[in-house]
């Protein structure tokens, strides 16, 4: 079994290897940008060229020492994050030259796809592929399939309900506060410019959004729910969802997706005193659930169905924001915190070069 379509081994790979733990914003000192060689393939290997690689808040939580659902990576490790990328090199059938798949790839250019030392398998994307690749990593992917979950399992808006999205301009939230709409919900955003709030009415539908970065955010949101909120799809935590709890209906569901407001604070920056209002949870008798996308792979195609119908009946915008280049991922992993992305952060490595097998 010799799939060799070229011989790689030898050709540069640029990578990025954790060097230190940041504190606050990540600097090319925590993550180092080096070349090395791309090495010779063993049996049961293949290598692939990363194509998009995602940027998401959990890869700042990963090089940190935080407790967390995956060890944090270890110092001079090449950094952890997930790709779509095409197979160059083969020593295995059921991942063919050409083939496009996803995975654990890494923030480098070549990755060794290999089952024994992959943090889960890589997965091959179907092929011909029904949707840019982009969408694959955003709303037909791991972001569109955390809304999809959180909004289906924990959130379950009835008619009528309002439903409060945070980061809803974001990839997670723009597709939680979409689904929440076709639902029949009345939803209400937040996001941080007028900008941002704009595009989450306007574009994506949303009934209201509330920019918190206006100093009447607290009134303007209150303003936002005047019904109470039945569903807090929660992307943020921190003094916002504080203030978002205040206002939960007696039964109301918080679905706990993330908590990005925090995911720097083992820097020492944070000067927030912990979540004030959790007792409304008993004051309402609500309920507050954290879940994990990556705890439900068998629901993947029942969600990826579902999102590709709204997109295809026109219920579902799909936004992606694309950096160009492997030398950018710091500045990129950056924006996620800065707010500076819209719907789906990515990162453009390159395009597919080979043909894409059709059986
Ligand atoms: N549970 C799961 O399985 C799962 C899976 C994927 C993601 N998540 C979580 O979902 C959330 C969103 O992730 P994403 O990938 O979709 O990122 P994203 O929303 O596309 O990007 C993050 C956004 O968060 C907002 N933000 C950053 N710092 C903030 C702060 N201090 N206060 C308020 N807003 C802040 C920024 O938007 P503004 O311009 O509006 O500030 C930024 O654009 C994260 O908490 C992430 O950890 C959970």
């Amino acid at each position: 079994m010799e799939q060799v379509e070229e011989t790689l081994a030898g050709k540069t790979n640029r990578c990025y290897r954790l060097r230190q733990r940041p504190t606050g914003r990540v600097t090319s000192a925590d993550l180092e940008l080096v070349e090395e060689t791309v090495p010779e393939l063993a049996d049961g290997q293949a290598l692939v060229r990363n194509l998009y690689l995602s940027l998401d808040p959990s890869n700042r939580i990963w090089m940190s020492e935080m407790r967390s659902y995956l060890p944090p990576v270890p110092l001079g490790e090449v950094m952890r994050a997930i790709g779509i990328g095409q197979i160059v090199a083969s020593r295995r059938e059921d991942f063919p030259v050409g083939a496009l798949v996803m995975g654990f790839s890494g923030f480098q250019e070549y990755a060794v796809l290999d089952d024994a030392t992959d943090l889960t398998p890589y997965t091959r994307l179907p092929e011909p592929t029904p949707a840019p690749l982009p969408m694959f990593l955003g709303a037909l992917g791991h972001t569109g399939i955390t809304a999809y979950l959180g909004m289906h399992d924990i959130g379950r808006p009835e008619p009528g309900e309002t439903v409060f999205v945070s980061a809803a301009a974001g990839a997670v939230g723009s597709v939680a506060g979409q689904i929440a709409k076709a639902r029949g919900a009345r939803v209400v955003g937040l996001a941080g410019s007028p900008d941002k709030c704009a595009h989450v009415v306007e574009a994506l539908g949303f009934d209201e959004c509330v920019n918190y970065k206006d100093p009447a955010w607290r009134e303007l949101l209150a303003a936002a729910v005047p019904d109470g909120v039945d569903v807090n799809f929660e992307n943020v935590g921190g003094p916002i969802m504080d203030e978002v709890l205040l206002h939960l209906n007696i039964g109301a569901r918080v679905v706990l997706s993330g908590m990005i407001s925090q995911y720097e604070a083992s820097s020492g920056t944070s000067t927030w005193a912990g979540q004030q209002s959790i007792g409304q949870l008993i004051m309402q008798r609500a309920s507050m659930t954290g879940f994990l996308v990556l705890d439900h792979a068998e629901r993947f195609p029942e969600a990826i169905e579902y999102l590709a119908g709204l997109l295809s009946e026109g219920r579902m915008r799909s936004d992606e924001t694309i950096v160009e280049g492997i030398e950018n991922v710091v500045g990129a992993i950056n924006q996620l915190f800065e707010g500076t992305s819209t719907g789906k952060l990515l990162l453009h490595v390159g395009d597919p070069e080979l043909a894409v097998p059709t059986g």
